[in-house]
């Protein structure tokens, strides 16, 4: 006798695309605290570099709806905006709503992303000047990882600081490595002029490890060992533009630091010395 089985078919169930849907194209891992990757541009999309978008995914199901919403978080678009992809750097938190998730994904998967973009990290938002500094901590180091690769940096400025604090060495890797691939840079040594990156001033700094220079970037301003160290005067109105990104803690107290210099925040619609955005965390 043929014993009869009730067979449901395994249909494999299509998620549908989401409109705002971008595919993975790659992704590095540079600690186990820290990640980037690269996602495909929607054609449409124009951004300023420095700006920042809501990126994110799928939350789970409600428990007792099964309803799922996305879950996003802003996050700084690291790649310029000549790019033809957008790229994105993040912190992996092992309970974070979104990251705990975000920090698996793998070429070919999908993510979301709400085409647009917003911020005050942005040449509009500074008046002229000579030098440019960009002070980072942790993961702020994205918008000036997309500034760092836009023209208008150097056709704006003699020189460009960028300061970047971290616990420890590894977290610097990113920005390190992102800093001495200009040199080998051939688009923007040919757009830009060669040699560009010369301008460049970098100074990064780790406070719970030894590295090159230990310590908290604002507590080497105020002994004045890190304008020693860069050859450079302490910032004033009449020549220094900032943009800070980092902690909220860092963010604060930098802000305190440059209005003590003389420097005042601007925005998009009443450009100043300086300005100022969170860095993401989650
Ligand atoms: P510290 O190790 O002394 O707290 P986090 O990973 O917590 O966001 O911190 C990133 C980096 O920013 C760390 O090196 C941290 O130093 C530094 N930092 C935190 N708060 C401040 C602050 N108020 N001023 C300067 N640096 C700070």
């Amino acid at each position: 006798m043929t014993e009869l089985t009730n067979v449901t078919e395994a249909k494999a169930i299509k998620v549908p695309t989401l409109p705002d849907a971008q595919t993975v194209t790659s992704v590095t891992h540079w600690t186990d605290r820290l990640f980037s990757f690269r996602v495909t541009r929607p054609a449409s999309l124009r951004f300023r570099s420095g700006e920042f978008v809501m990126i994110g995914l799928m939350g789970d199901p409600h428990p007792e709806t099964g309803k799922v919403k996305p879950l996003l978080r802003a996050y700084s678009i690291a790649s310029p905006s000549w790019d033809e992809e957008l790229e994105f750097y993040s912190i992996k938190v092992q309970d974070g709503p979104l990251t705990s998730k975000l920090q698996h994904i793998r070429p070919g998967d999908e993510i979301i992303l709400r085409p647009k973009p917003v911020g005050t990290l942005v040449h509009d938002a500074l008046l002229p000047g000579k030098r440019l500094w960009f002070f980072a901590t942790g993961t702020g180091f994205a918008p000036f990882a997309s500034l760092l690769r836009e023209p208008q940096t150097y056709e704006d400025y003699d020189e460009i600081v960028i300061t970047h604090t971290c616990r420890e060495a590894g977290e610097l890797t990113y920005g390190a490595e992102l800093i001495e691939s200009l040199k080998a840079d051939e688009l923007l040594n040919e757009v830009i002029g060669d040699g560009f990156w010369k301008k460049i001033k970098y100074y990064p700094t780790t406070t719970r490890e030894e590295s090159a220079k230990k310590g908290r970037i604002t507590d080497l301003m105020r002994s004045g060992e890190a304008f020693a160290d860069l050859e450079v005067p302490a910032l004033s109105p009449d020549t220094d533009r900032a943009m800070i990104c980092g902690n909220l803690a860092f963010n604060l107290e930098l802000k305190e630091m440059l209005e003590g210099y003389g420097l005042v925040e601007g925005a998009n619609s009443n450009p100043q010395h300086y300005v100022v955005e969170k860095a993401f965390l989650d």
